[in-house]
């Protein structure tokens, strides 16, 4: 099949007027992708490569550059008016006229296809199908296009409003996904006639076409959740929800502990390695990689972080983008981090903020420690050696460098460079004054008692 040419066509111009919106439908996310991207990614990834033409139309801008970050060769048409599903694919002609084996043309709402449906819907054309059509058999079958077949072949699509009340009754749906062969695909499509009660162009028409050539069209069976579009916001968290059961699922059986799965939420990119524990209430944020031994405990939002091996991330901390932990680090409870290098064993356990930062090998961050990296205007950056002690409630100004080995008193505010192995202490000298409580103790008193006469 890879040496097969494919040209495959994502129909986007949707209004989605139920999404209430102000962008266009298709841009609506996922686990932190457009739904346009799911679909792009899952056609890209069909193993073979195929030309990709997207049919766009408000927004159409946005929508390219959502689609250019999948894909940089892929081509834009504009459907200027929405005329219908074979008008739509007509708006990408100039890519039909090119010689492609196989023509896809799918939905950019429909967010779960899966690689392999569209896989097996080549290879049926491999095998010399001229056309195949992707059908499904949903619970309530009302509202969806009927698949009409004679003699396990495909001879018309009845559109739900066209339909006769025996024809309602038929179950296997059209999922809306289609397959054709491309030396008929263009020929086929332009003859499509707008004789139905909606007055549309269909694309679903050409099956009746095909038949009346003798072509050979037929349905395959693909599982429903493939086909499953969205029309408002209801239906993309049902889809967000099917999509992180199915990505617990991979996970879980790539070798990563979930103890309470239903309440983890993945990102379309996260990726983890085998034997990380992940404990209930995590949520990942696009671009996150862990590595194998890692523990992130229950509560903790991680973004744009890669998490080094057996390291141990909250509870409750938040990482965020450009955050790396080198093997063994610690992020605790109440810590933020961003835009900062953790080094291999350095622990940052409790209440920190550690920003624009680096922090060096075995280095102990005390609790409740803040890098100072904002003025109000600029950011600047702390740097910390290895094997250093920052005591607890300290306030690094930035820009600040402290060396290796360095001592850190505890509630120091530090502004100047600290040289290797120095203790630094930025506080007031402490004074005891002797017999002083009792003397003050005495004077309050004497207050309130002034106060309640
Ligand atoms: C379509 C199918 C129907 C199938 C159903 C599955 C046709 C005629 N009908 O119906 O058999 O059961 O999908 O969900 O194909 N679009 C454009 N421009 C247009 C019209 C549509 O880009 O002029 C795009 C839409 O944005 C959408 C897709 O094509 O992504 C399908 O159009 P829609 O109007 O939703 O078709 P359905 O009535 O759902
Ligand atoms: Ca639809």
């Amino acid at each position: 099949m890879a040496s097969r040419s494919c040209l495959t066509i994502i129909l986007a111009a949707g209004e989605g007027t139920r999404m209430k919106s102000s962008m266009s439908k298709v841009l609506h996310e996922i686990a932190g992708l457009p739904l346009v991207g799911h679909v792009a990614k899952a056609v890209l990834g069909t193993g073979g490569e195929t030309d990709l033409a997207v049919v766009v139309g408000r927004g159409a801008a946005d929508v390219q550059k959502a689609v250019g970050k999948i894909s940089d060769t892929a081509r834009f048409y504009e459907q200027t008016e929405r005329l219908g599903t074979a008008h739509a694919v007509l708006a990408a002609r100039e890519a039909l006229t090119e010689t492609h084996d196989d023509v896809l043309v799918v939905f950019g709402d429909t967010p779960l296809i899966e690689e392999t449906s569209l896989r097996a819907a080549r290879h049926k054309l491999a095998e010399g199908a001229d056309i195949v059509v992707m059908g499904f058999r949903p619970e309530n079958p009302t509202g969806y296009g009927r698949l009409i077949e004679q003699g396990g072949k495909l001879v018309a699509i009845v559109e739900e409003k066209d339909a006769t009340e025996e024809q309602r009754k038929i179950t296997f749906c059209n999922g809306g996904l289609m397959a054709l062969s491309g030396k008929h695909a263009l020929k086929l499509i332009s003859a499509v006639k707008n004789d139905n009660s909606k007055g549309e162009y269909y694309l679903t028409d050409v099956v009746k076409l095909a038949h009346a050539q003798s072509l050979n069209v037929i349905a395959i069976d693909v599982p429903v959740e493939n086909v499953i579009g969205i029309n408002n916001r209801a239906e993309l968290a049902e889809a967000e929800a099917l999509w992180q059961a199915r990505k617990r699922r991979d996970v879980m059986f790539s070798g990563v502990t979930l103890i309470a799965p239903e309440t983890v939420f993945f990102a379309h990119d996260t990726l983890i390695e085998a034997d990380v524990l992940i404990e209930p209430n995590v949520f990942f944020g696009p671009k996150v990689t862990i590595e194998s031994g890692a523990v992130i405990h229950a509560f903790s939002h991680i973004e744009g972080a890669h998490i080094g091996a057996n390291t141990s991330v909250g509870p409750f901390a938040r990482l965020r983008p450009g955050s790396k932990l080198a093997e063994k680090a610690k992020v605790g409870n109440f810590c933020e981090v961003k835009n900062a290098d953790i080094g291999a064993g350095a622990k940052v356990n409790h209440l920190s903020y550690i920003g624009d930062a680096t922090v060096g090998a075995d280095t102990n961050i005390g609790a409740g420690v803040i890098t100072c990296n904002y003025d109000g205007y600029n950011k600047f950056k702390t740097t910390i050696g290895s094997n250093a002690f920052v005591g607890s409630n300290s306030a690094l100004i930035a820009p600040l460098t402290i060396g290796n080995g360095v001592y850190v008193a505890s509630g120091s505010v530090i502004t100047d460079e600290v040289p290797e192995n120095a203790l630094a202490l930025g506080r007031a000298r402490q004074v005891n004054k002797e017999g002083r409580a009792e003397i003050l103790r005495e004077k309050y008193k004497a207050i309130k008692a002034s106060k309640n006469k």
